[in-house]
């Protein structure tokens, strides 16, 4: 029996694992969050909360997969990394973001009216990185659940006087299953009492067996509140960028995930997206989730103007009807008819969805009555 737990569907689908059980309960079958399914209950279950199952991909996205374009060869380039820092609470993820952008950005716009969006962009010796900053594992979740893998390399944080703490196990369970590189980050090193070879030792333990230890982990031990290590921590991303041969195509329309969403008084809806595959213009008709409209302004990560953005570039953009959620998709098309046609059909077909949901919900409460 080596099938998808209760547990691991019930991640997949962003429902509880109570959820599952009950409506398998309500099946006739008592399963626990450990229980292995079979095809046909995985079947019931993603029919109930209108999944399909073997696509993994919600019904809702009217799967953007299927508008598949091939890349010519001769149009990939090389493209930037997208890094995401993860760690336990208070191990310094927030800091070493900081640290990194304080540490490239040169013109001294940082910490003026620079405005915060979620992702930004950092040149390493004319390398460009990208860095995710919703670090929270509940992103991150939620972005694998719903199929949106965004991330190449994932850098866990480890505070050197704390160890190895329940996040950071749920952190490297997280990486390790979304299959991309791992760089430890061994912080606070400045402290009283760090212990670097003792964080290595407790990350071994969990399949991050350090390079000098004979295993294929890079550790490297830093300071974010004291800028200790950061240049060598960014160098060692390139080399992994550059290990993972990251290509996309600048050519094509452009493609993407959303990192947040949210609602401005004056601007409308306003979405971060990451550009992953092709390139964004400003006026292209999008679709972004069940949203749709045309990129109205698009501001880099320092709110400047850009009139385009490739491939791993994070943008702000402008122009949506409505606001997107972290991890939503989005495509852009020729004309805004298309994305309009394609932006209510996903309209409708998550109405659908979220009927489905209410039924499975009457369910719940079915159940509560026993
Ligand atoms: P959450 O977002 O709450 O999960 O925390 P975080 O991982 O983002 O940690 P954050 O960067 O907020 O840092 C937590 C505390 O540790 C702050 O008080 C930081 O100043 C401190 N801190 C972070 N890095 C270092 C470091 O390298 N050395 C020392 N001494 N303190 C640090
Ligand atoms: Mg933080």
């Amino acid at each position: 029996e080596d099938g998808i737990t209760v547990g691991e569907l019930a991640e997949k689908i962003g429902q509880t694992p109570a959820n599952v059980i009950k409506v398998l309960f309500m099946l006739g079958t008592m399963v626990t969050i450990n229980s292995s399914l079979d095809d046909e209950q995985v079947e019931l279950i993603c029919l109930e909360y209108g999944y399909e199952s073997k696509k993994k991909v919600v019904v809702s996205e009217i799967n953007f997969e299927e508008i598949e374009i091939v890349d010519d060869e001769a149009d990939l380039v090389s493209r930037p990394p997208v890094v995401t820092i993860m760690g336990h609470v208070d191990h310094g993820k927030t800091t070493l973001l900081d640290s990194i952008r304080k540490s490239k950005v040169v013109d001294g716009e940082f910490g003026g009216i620079t405005q915060h969006i979620g992702a930004y962009q950092v040149e390493v010796n004319g390398k460009k990185v990208t860095f995710l900053d919703t670090p929270g594992h509940e992103a991150f979740t939620a972005m694998r659940a719903r199929g949106a893998q965004v991330t190449d390399i994932v850098i866990i944080v480890v505070a050197a006087d704390d160890g190895v703490m329940p996040q950071t196990k749920e952190a490297v369970d997280h990486a390790l299953a979304a299959g991309v590189p791992i760089v430890v980050a061994v912080n606070k090193i400045d402290k009283e009492g760090a212990d670097p070879e003792r964080i290595k030792g407790e990350m071994s333990e969990l399949g991050l067996m350090p390079e000098e230890w004979g295993g294929d982990t890079v550790y490297c031990n830093i300071s974010a509140k004291k800028g200790i290590g950061i240049s060598e921590l960014l160098e060692t991303l390139t080399v992994v960028a550059e290990l993972a041969d990251l290509k996309a195509n600048p050519k094509r329309y452009a493609y993407g995930s959303v990192v947040e969403g949210r609602l401005d008084k004056g601007r409308g809806p306003v979405a971060t997206l990451l550009v992953q595959n092709g390139t964004l213009r400003s006026g292209d008709p999008i679709v972004v989730g069940t949203a749709f409209g045309r990129v109205r302004q698009m501001l880099d990560d320092s709110g400047r103007d850009l009139k385009e953005a490739g491939p791993s570039t994070p943008v702000e953009i402008t122009g949506l009807n409505e606001v997107p959620v972290a991890g939503d998709k989005f495509m852009a098309f020729e004309t805004e008819k298309t994305a309009r046609h394609v932006g209510e059909e996903r309209q409708k077909a998550k109405q659908e969805l979220d009927r489905g949901v209410s039924s499975a919900m009457s369910l719940d409460d079915l159940f509560n009555q026993i």
